[in-house]
């Protein structure tokens, strides 16, 4: 995302405001509910996007240097992910072979051996298997047999990702899908690591994913909180392959319009939210403070609950000013969190009762959702089903 790139998304949104429009093209498109609803289609879903499909983990930081780890049970696949002697990022199945005891809890640190709780034998952070207690008690075994399984890895650009089944490498073209130069731009790797929240919801985790993707009810759900912030019904949405990237403006835009009419000199990340769809369930939200990072899962296979796992990287220009403040991390991730709990999900759960109940077949998703038509149709296609048309209007 190159400085022409940058402007040339300024200029849509100019235009979009010139003219109050949203989308220019498109139409709408029918979602069935059952795509909310149906336990074979979650069941099925939580079999190729949650462990079959390589996700997006998180940004470098989160291992900032070698000789760290990370075990996360996130994805319902306990993984261990560490960063080698050489810096490598590598991960595991945090399943002990002897047993198959999880090796290392939940969590984050700095390690170089892993001994399993239950019988302690000794890991290496290349998944070698160092030591087996007793040996001589426990018998012969092939200590070089018995590493842990090595899961598909990759870390590319900033991003980490992991797929939770062995097989195959990880296909770093189709996991960024012609986001390189964005990803390149932003030097997601410098950006620290802050904290971890989990929220659950009792909604299914694409309808999770939907309330962040379009702008449209932000002056009405939000109009006491984000509304004041951000533009409402007003996006860009441009589709990479089976990612996409949406570029939401704040109010402060329509300041910079009245102040300058050169946008050479808008600043970019002030002025808007820059947010990231990666395929199949992660959601990256760039502002000026940092990236915020989100993953979605289904819970219990079930289609009705979902857990967003958020993450939050600050911006590394803004941590020491923001250290020095003396502002503190959980409280500015409270705030996002309260404005999702308290005002998104907490509408997604009735729509979630609503679709259970039947009542209606289907939910529509107008020009101004763009964004959230492709994310419906991309995941169907992942799990084998017919593309939505879209009706042109
Ligand atoms: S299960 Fe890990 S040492 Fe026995
Ligand atoms: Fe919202």
């Amino acid at each position: 995302m190159d400085k022409s790139e940058r402007l040339r998304i300024l200029d849509v949104i100019s235009e979009h405001i010139a003219n109050d429009t949203t989308a220019d093209a498109g139409g709408i498109l029918r979602v069935p509910m059952s795509d909310f609803t149906c336990p074979q289609l979650a069941e099925q879903e939580r079999d190729v996007y949650f462990r079959n499909t390589a996700l997006c983990m998180g940004i470098s930081s989160a291992l900032p240097k070698s000789k760290t780890y990370w075990s996360d049970n996130g994805t319902g696949t306990p993984i261990l992910m560490v960063r080698d002697g050489k810096g490598r990022f590598r991960a595991f199945a945090n399943v002990c072979r002897h047993r198959g005891s999880p090796i290392v809890p939940e969590g984050r640190g700095s390690k170089v051996r892993f001994t399993c709780p239950y019988h302690a034998w000794t890991y290496g952070n290349d998944g070698s298997l160092l030591a087996i207690n007793k040996q001589n008690h426990f018998g012969d075994v092939p200590r070089e047999e018995l590493s842990l399984f090595e899961l598909p890895s990759a870390e590319i650009h900033g991003t980490l990702w992991v797929r939770p089944s062995q097989g195959e490498p990880v296909d770093e073209a189709e996991c960024l899908g012609g986001l390189e130069g964005d990803l390149e731009h932003w030097q997601f790797a410098d950006f620290p690591y802050t904290l971890t929240r989990v929220i659950d919801v009792r909604a299914n985790w694409k309808m999770a994913i939907d309330s962040f993707f379009e702008n449209y009810h932000v002056d009405v759900l939000h109009a006491k909180s984000l509304g004041n912030e951000m533009k409402a019904n007003l996006q860009t949405c441009e589709v990479f392959n089976k990612n996409l990237r949406a570029v939401f403006p704040s109010q402060k835009l329509d300041l910079m319009r009245f102040l300058s009419v050169n946008m050479d000199r808008w600043p970019y990340p002030q002025i808007v939210t820059t947010m990231y769809y990666l395929y199949p369930n992660t959601i990256m939200i760039v502002d000026s403070f940092g990236v915020g990072l989100l993953q979605f899962f289904s819970i219990e296979g079930s289609p009705s609950k979902s857990r967003t796992i958020y993450s939050w990287y600050i911006n590394p220009k803004l941590q020491p000013l923001f250290e020095e403040a003396g502002y503190s991390y959980e409280e500015s991730a409270s705030r996002f969190e309260d404005v999702v709990v308290n005002e998104d999900y907490k509408m997604i759960e009735n729509v979630q009762l609503n679709a259970e109940r039947g009542t209606s077949p289907e939910i529509l998703l107008g020009r101004n959702e763009a964004a959230l038509q492709h994310i419906h149709n991309i995941l169907r296609s992942g799990v084998g089903r017919d593309l939505l048309p879209v009706e042109k209007n």
